[in-house]
């Protein structure tokens, strides 16, 4: 193998810039070329690349976001758009690809792979955490790190006027943004997606909070059943009118900042174990970190969304904010 292509796609996440930095001196200092596609399918379909060198990459390891620029491409979900890519792969001479990306990323890694016959392997990233397969994505961490920050300071404001704060967290599919960030900021309640949410228990639990809880906050993920925070606001304030009831969506600020440094280490490792993985046969899988340890998982089955929360995490916010 001479020459491999690299793209970031989908939601971008920080730690990206991370990986994507590992992926491409690694690949270096095994002789191999590295061409980046920009914007994800997007710039394979379009012929937009460039050549990474060591010096593309400097300077990036605390950086939000991708250098690479990042799409979610209606394009590529097509078969003239997989086809063109896969064209245009084989004229440049690309004999393996590195996709740092999340579940759609990858499923379009399992159709693309029906067109050209390279080995192509997948760096988890994206902040929502759910993929199976690996204890981590790229982007988890400083999300979750982000959104305890805000609730924090949620937390000042809604303490001083007493009031019940209703926060919205990413995750369009998945609870474990909600799940991670309630527990580390002291949450009374969550509502995510994997969890039967049942509102008339979430009133009761609502009415029968201790008068000496001066400030209440309830973590909801963008996915639940109710139609996001505003929607479970309007519920609380209308069976608990006594409260003073504020909503808060924390959105895309959970996508930017600089990676903390757990991110960094991951997204890393991560990219520096994909060229090895390349260089060793893997193809068609996602690496991921699983007990501290380098696994791989056949894209087909890393897109199966996780539907199970811990149940002890769940059971902790119960007790922990009582
Ligand atoms: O997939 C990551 C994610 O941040 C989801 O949690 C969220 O629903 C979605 O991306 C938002 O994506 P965008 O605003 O880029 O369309």
């Amino acid at each position: 193998m001479k020459k491999i292509g690299i793209i970031t796609s989908g939601g971008d996440s920080p730690g990206m810039n991370a990986c994507l930095r590992a992926v491409v001196r690694t690949a270096i200092h095994y002789n191999l070329e590295v061409v980046g596609f920009y914007r994800g399918y997007e710039g394979i379909i379009d012929n937009k690349h460039c050549v990474l060198t060591t010096t593309s990459v400097s300077g990036i390891i605390q950086r939000g976001g991708t250098i690479l620029k990042t799409a979610r491409s209606e394009r590529f979900r097509t078969k003239d758009g997989i086809k063109t890519a896969a064209k245009n792969l084989k004229a440049l001479g690309i004999e393996g690809l590195v996709i740092i990306g999340g579940d759609g990323s990858f499923r379009g890694a399992i159709e693309l792979s029906k067109e050209i016959n390279i080995p192509i392997i997948g760096c988890a990233g994206t902040i929502d955490n759910d993929l199976v397969g690996t204890d981590f994505t790229i982007g988890y961490d400083t999300a979750i790190n982000t959104v305890v920050e805000a609730v924090d300071k949620i937390r000042d404001t809604a303490e001083s006027h007493d009031r019940v704060f209703v926060i919205e967290v990413m995750g369009r599919d998945a609870g474990l943004i909600a799940l991670r960030s309630a527990i580390a900021s002291g949450a009374e309640a969550l509502i995510v997606p994997e969890l039967k949410n049942d509102i008339e228990s979430l009133l009761k639990k609502i009415k029968n909070w201790r008068s000496s809880k001066s400030s209440k906050i309830v973590i909801v993920a963008e996915g639940d059943e109710f139609g996001g925070a505003y929607k479970v606001g309007d519920l609380i304030k209308k069976h608990c009118p006594e409260f003073d009831i504020r909503v808060t969506i924390l959105g895309h600020i959970q996508r930017g900042g600089n990676p903390t440094c757990m991110e960094r280490v991951n997204a890393s490792l991560v990219g520096f174990n994909s060229i090895k993985a390349l260089l060793s046969g893997h193809k068609n899988e996602m690496m991921g970190i699983v007990d501290k340890k380098i696994t791989y998982t056949p894209f087909e089955k890393a897109v199966k969304h996780i539907d199970k929360l811990n149940e002890d995490l769940v059971q902790m916010i119960e007790i922990l904010s009582s």
